[in-house]
């Protein structure tokens, strides 16, 4: 371990490093992928006494993956066990003790403690890694970071990057010196295609197994979009493989994306057997955020999956767009860091010159910002408007999120937090689902609204769907069913789930949630609407409509209400990809009335604050929903 770690390009840098960080209080750090940024330097520090009296250097990550990984090879070259002097922490799951000095973690795990410790008392050091990455939350904790670092002024900041962008970095902390780890790269050759690719996917089957037949040794890392199409493409090569045969030297095919479970991600991480090949089929989490050994030939059709915000219709979707010019070159750069490689693109030089943006947009400038303002003010940061941001989000994005805590009753008419808000703040998911929770006290459903929320936030990971036993998968769904639809599914699945006798020494033999739904109706429909009025849909003779934007929209073929298409359901989710579809579609014989009813002036209806009205319904279906004050009468 000693040996790998003196071996890596920043080792020579080490002393230099330390007598920067000594003598700055902000330092960016630009290095290739791979060059020890991430495992070393938080390493380093500790060695030099940072860590001195308890105090933590903690590492953010954009990706939750990433931030175990690392903390499990930090914690191996340590000595140490994971959650002792090493730990992470990200979202539902904390692995570090009293101990933990090298804390990893998520972008947003850090802006949640910024909560309970508004100054990071106990770090010593803040290092932001992956910056370049600019996540929704890593652009946030910048600006918030540069504004305790002003009277922090022993607390160390490090902003580290693997692209060239660190001079923007460097400006925004009042011209921060940048500090260089030569990359020791092997020399990468680049092809294109003549033509565009109709369909990348089969060209990426179809340039893997041409790599294997006709390429010297060496693994192969082909770049996709998301875990369907992964999964794709892993089926397609090993069913060719299976028919080509003994003709074939052995060809090892393995996924990474972020979902996939952490025993399966480490497959990628074992060396490839001799006279085998390994080939990767990996999101973008293998641009820089996990490096794989061996790796020769890059693919790259272009492409990744970005999440995009409309402020217009309030719709986050998620889609395949081009990938950034950046991102090209950083997937390409990963075929040359054990020998040299080549990187095969699949679309032409002209595209890349002229179809394919520099950067990558920042996700600020693309997503729904509801969470995120919330934290904000529970910050106690109320101008959002003039925050230091690195760049600002777009003024629609922030005036719709401000409107939607409005109406959950979050926010005061003068967009102060409302005891409301500052309790939903504290919950760590999406504004909607928060009230929901919070709503259920009211209506005395608590244990049942949580275990909903709780299958609800597992992306659609309740029902298993392979693509060759569909039927099976279906008609097991089909079991479950419910009248009321997925929300109510998805609790009786839980329920069903759970032990049917109970352990001899609870003393109450049976818990209410293990009855089958049916005979607990204790579910309030109030309380779901509570949350997620906005989600709210009516079908006219045109289809459905969403209430709020009358935006078309479609009931997923997976709902259980698919066949029933109902007047009025209330959604979890829109996902567009063929189609707008509602996911997660719920709906209750008298959601129409729930949805219709006004509420009585100073009642507070569902996502209405105290002295608001609901003023949708009331109207005789006029598609208006808002909570406003009072009419005067
Ligand atoms: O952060 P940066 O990309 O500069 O490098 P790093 O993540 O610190 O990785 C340095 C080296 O540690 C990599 O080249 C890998 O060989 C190794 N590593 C590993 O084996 N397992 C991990 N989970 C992370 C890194
Ligand atoms: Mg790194």
């Amino acid at each position: 371990v000693t040996l790998s770690r003196r071996s890596l390009p920043i080792f020579p840098f080490r002393d230099e490093l330390v007598a920067a960080v000594n003598q700055h209080q902000v330092l960016v750090i630009e290095g290739e992928t791979g060059s020890g940024k991430t495992t070393q330097i938080p390493q380093y520090l500790h060695e030099e006494g940072y860590t001195r009296g308890g105090m933590k250097i903690g590492v953010t990550q954009p990706r939750r993956v990433a931030a175990m990984s690392v903390a499990a090879r930090v914690a191996v070259e340590m000595g140490t066990k994971l959650g002792n002097e090493v730990g992470y922490s990200i979202r539902f799951e904390d692995c570090t003790s009293e101990r933990t000095v090298l804390k990893y973690m998520t972008d947003g795990m850090l802006l949640r403690e910024f909560l309970t410790e508004p100054d990071l008392a106990s770090y010593s050091v803040i290092m932001i890694d992956e910056a370049h990455e600019r996540t929704l939350h890593t652009d946030v904790l910048f600006g918030l970071i540069k504004d305790i670092a002003r009277f922090r002024p022993h607390l160390k900041v490090l902003v580290a990057s693997a692209t060239l962008d660190t001079e923007r970095f460097s400006a925004f902390f009042d011209n921060a010196p940048v500090f260089r780890i030569p990359g020791r790269r092997f020399p990468v050759d680049i092809y294109y295609t003549k033509a565009p690719e109709a369909d990348y996917l089969e060209a990426c089957v179809v340039s893997v197994l041409q790599i294997h037949v006709t390429q010297p040794p060496g693994d192969i890392l082909v770049f996709l979009t998301g875990q369907e199409e992964i999964e794709a493409c892993v089926e397609l090569l090993q069913e060719r493989c299976r028919r080509l045969g003994s003709r074939l030297p052995e060809l090892l095919v393995l996924p990474i994306y972020a979902n996939l479970p952490s025993e399966l991600q480490a497959r990628i991480f074992e060396p490839t057997p001799p006279g085998a090949r390994k080939v990767v089929v990996a999101t973008n989490i293998a641009e820089t955020s996990v490096t794989i050994d061996g790796i020769v030939y890059v693919l790259d059709p272009g492409f990744c999956k970005q999440k995009s915000y409309s402020a217009r219709t309030g719709m986050e979707s998620l889609v395949v767009t081009p990938c950034s010019r950046a991102s090209a070159n950083q997937r390409a750069g990963r075929a040359g860091r054990v020998a040299p490689g080549k990187c095969f693109r699949l679309y032409t030089a002209w595209a890349f010159q002229h179809e394919l943006e520099e950067t990558p947009v920042p996700e600020i400038q693309r997503a729904d910002l509801g969470s995120l303002v919330l934290l904000l003010k529970s910050l106690g940061i109320n101008d959002l408007i003039h925050f230091d941001f690195l760049d600002p989000p777009p003024h629609e994005t922030l005036v719709l999120a401000l409107e939607q805590l409005y109406a959950l009753g979050a926010l005061n008419h003068l967009g102060e937090l409302t005891t409301l808000g500052r309790r939903m703040a504290e919950l760590p998911v999406e504004p909607m689902l928060a009230k929901m929770i919070l709503a259920s006290e009211q209506y005395g459903c608590t244990e049942e609204v949580l275990t909903v929320a709780a299958m609800l936030s597992v992306n659609n990971a309740v029902f298993y769907r392979p693509k060759d036993k569909v039927l099976h998968a279906d008609s097991a769904r089909v079991a479950f069913g419910v009248p009321g639809g997925d929300h109510l599914v998805l609790l009786n699945v839980y329920n069903q789930s759970l032990p049917i006798h109970p352990s001899p020494s609870q003393s109450i033999p049976v818990h209410p949630s293990a009855l089958p739904v049916t005979l607990s109706p204790l579910l309030s429909p109030q309380a779901i609407t509570a949350g997620f009025f906005y989600h709210t849909a009516r079908l006219s003779r045109g289809g459905y409509r969403t209430v709020k934007h009358q935006q078309p929209v479609f009931i997923h073929p997976n709902s259980a209400l698919f066949n029933l298409q109902p007047r009025w359901v209330l959604y979890h989710e829109l996902v567009c990809t063929s189609k707008e579809f509602m996911r997660q579609v719920g709906t209750w014989g008298h959601l129409g009335d729930i949805l219709g009813t006004p509420w009585g002036r100073g009642d507070t209806g569902p996502g209405c604050g105290r002295g608001m009205v609901w003023v949708w319904g009331h109207t005789g279906g006029s598609t208006t929903s808002w909570c406003a004050p009072p009419r005067s009468s």
